[in-house]
């Protein structure tokens, strides 16, 4: 229990709702998708991201109203980033990988973290195109489809399969700093992969299919839940610079090991994208 409130239930209730809100992100997944263009012309968000966005957070209000939401279709329609206050507050990327979703490419997911007192206390990371569900609650492991999940335990820069993206926006310092990294990072690891979703990537690497993820542009939505469940199957997340991870920084970097998470940091320019969330 956080502040009174039953964790177990709040768990049983999103994992419901994302259930629901697969079944929506599937069926239109069959075919390509109509868009508007958010920042920028790669910066994408279809009617099914409002709608899975708002399908969540009216099914939460319905048990708890007073508890707080970032999601990433409200903060881009105006608002802004909601503060990040220590009431319980649930992180909400509706469609993580908005691009594969508009190209159905069925390599997309829903993610949502719940943090209390900002300590994130549920992480649910869903595909629901490939029925690949990955979730985590505080001090109670990670899961795939409901089986206890492990990092692979990779030390070695050398023997890592790393996961990146290229972002969603084209600002010239951004790509310069990507490609630099790209560049860099391909000539010293096993192989590189970039799959168009972050939540993913996170996953991925607490999965242990992956060793490592590293992006510097997401922003707190793609990065929630994946941040606890990566934890929770053994990993790290810290600064793409090797210090702490600051959600708010739009800067993550995920790894199976500590060791190969220094290692990585040392290799990567460092780009610090404008605005942070908060
Ligand atoms: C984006 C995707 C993309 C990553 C961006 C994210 P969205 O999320 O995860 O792969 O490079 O940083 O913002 O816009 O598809 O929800």
């Amino acid at each position: 229990m956080a502040e009174g409130l039953d964790l177990g239930k709040c768990f049983e209730i999103i994992n419901n709702l994302t259930t629901e809100a697969g079944r929506l992100i599937a069926r239109n997944n069959e075919t390509r998708q109509d868009f508007v263009c958010k920042s920028g012309d790669i910066d994408l968000v279809t009617q099914t991201d409002q709608d899975v966005e708002k399908l969540i957070m009216d099914g939460i209000r319905q048990h708890y109203p007073d508890h707080k939401f970032i999601g990433e279709e409200e903060s881009s329609s105006g608002g802004g980033v909601n503060k990040l206050t220590d009431a319980p507050t649930w992180i909400i990327d509706p469609v993580d990988g908005t691009m594969n979703f508009v190209h159905a490419f069925p390599h997309s997911c829903i993610s949502v973290g719940l943090k209390v007192n900002k300590v994130t206390e549920i992480g649910i990371i869903y595909n629901p195109m490939l029925e690949q569900r990955f979730t985590a609650r505080r001090g109670q492991g990670a899961y795939y489809n409901g089986k206890r999940i492990q990092t692979s335990g990779q030390k070695e820069l050398g023997k890592a399969l790393v996961t990146s993206e290229f972002g969603t926006s084209r600002d010239e310092p951004k790509m310069l700093a990507v490609n630099e990294n790209f560049a860099k990072i391909a000539k010293q690891v096993h192989g590189l992969r970039v799959l168009g979703s972050a939540a993913l990537n996170m996953a991925m690497v607490a999965l242990g299919a992956a060793d490592a993820n590293y992006e510097m542009g997401i922003h707190a939505w793609d990065v929630c839940a994946g941040d606890l469940i990566v934890r929770e199957a053994g990993g790290v997340v810290i600064d793409p610079a090797g210090g702490e991870f600051d959600i708010m920084s739009r800067r993550v970097l995920a790894a199976a090991t500590p060791e190969l998470a220094q290692e990585l940091a040392k290799v990567l320019t460092q780009f610090y994208p404008q605005p942070r969330d908060d």
